[in-house]
């Protein structure tokens, strides 16, 4: 993963949803038939035809080692503060960032907040830039959703690694699937919740983040018969990994990318 990241700087990683769409059959042909009263849990694509709500998951396995092996996890939260009234200013908040490194698997059960916002960093404990920040990587999420299936629900249970958006395990060979080694049929005894409920030790250590990218899908007609591709993506950003910009004077990967400086249509 790594050697991946040296080479690109940020890790960009995309995903995109097509295929074709989940429905039901109805005997309406039109929404006009369907009384006030009756939710159809999803949308009239066509005659007959029910597009269903449902959700899309994604979940990356990001077993990290920035500068070595073992690692911490830190939630920056984006803190706000406010300005004592004995102060004569005309602000009355500012920004401060407070950071707490994630000891145990359940300080990093993430879910995301956009009232309470963070960012989340991979950071070397042990290694230091020069004027002193640990070295690191940070996961910033695209486009997110988060279940809202009630956590005894089978599927839910089944998908239990949806109740968080990040979680930080210790490394273990034998805990590589968020969703169990069997993921259909299970109720949920081997999975990332259970593996992360057990609380060990993540601090310095050789850690695997995982984070999960979601999708709320209410279909539409457009995406009748089949989807127009809905994507999205994260990246893996270095933190304080650098002294300073290193992408500076570094030639552009491809020759579009090159400024054109042409002179002026002649008249
Ligand atoms: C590694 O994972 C397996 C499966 O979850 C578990 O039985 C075992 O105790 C784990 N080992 C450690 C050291 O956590």
């Amino acid at each position: 993963m790594i050697s991946l990241i040296l080479c690109s700087l940020i890790g960009s990683n995309q995903v995109g949803l097509s295929g074709i769409l989940m429905v039901k059959g109805t005997s309406y042909v039109n929404k006009n038939e369907v009384p006030e009263d009756e939710n159809l849990y999803g949308t009239m694509l066509s005659e007959n035809v029910i597009g269903v709500i449902h959700d899309h998951y994604v979940t990356f396995y990001l077993d990290m080692d920035v500068d070595g092996a073992d690692n911490s996890f830190v939630n920056v939260h984006i803190k706000k503060e406010e300005t004592s009234p004995e102060v004569n200013s005309p602000r009355r908040s500012f920004l401060k960032a407070v950071r707490e490194v994630a000891k145990t698997e359940k300080e990093a059960q993430i879910k995301f907040q956009l009232y309470n916002p963070s960012e989340f960093h991979v950071v070397n404990p042990g290694k230091t830039t020069r004027v002193g920040n640990p070295v690191g990587y940070k996961v910033v999420a695209g486009g997110t959703a988060a279940s809202l299936l009630d956590h005894s629900d089978p599927p839910q249970m089944r998908g239990a690694f949806t109740n968080n958006q990040i979680w930080v395990t210790p490394y273990n060979r034998s805990e590589e699937w968020a969703g169990g080694l069997f993921a259909y049929q299970n109720h949920g005894e081997e999975n990332l919740q259970v593996w992360s409920d057990r609380d060990r030790e993540i601090e310095n250590k050789d850690i695997v983040v995982w984070y999960t990218m979601g999708f709320h899908h209410i279909p539409c007609q457009e995406d009748f018969p089949i989807m127009p591709t809905v994507s999205s993506s994260f990246d893996l950003k270095p933190v304080n990994f650098f002294e300073r910009n290193p992408i500076l004077r570094i030639p552009p990967n491809v020759e579009k990318d090159l400024p054109v400086c042409k002179a002026a249509a002649s008249a």
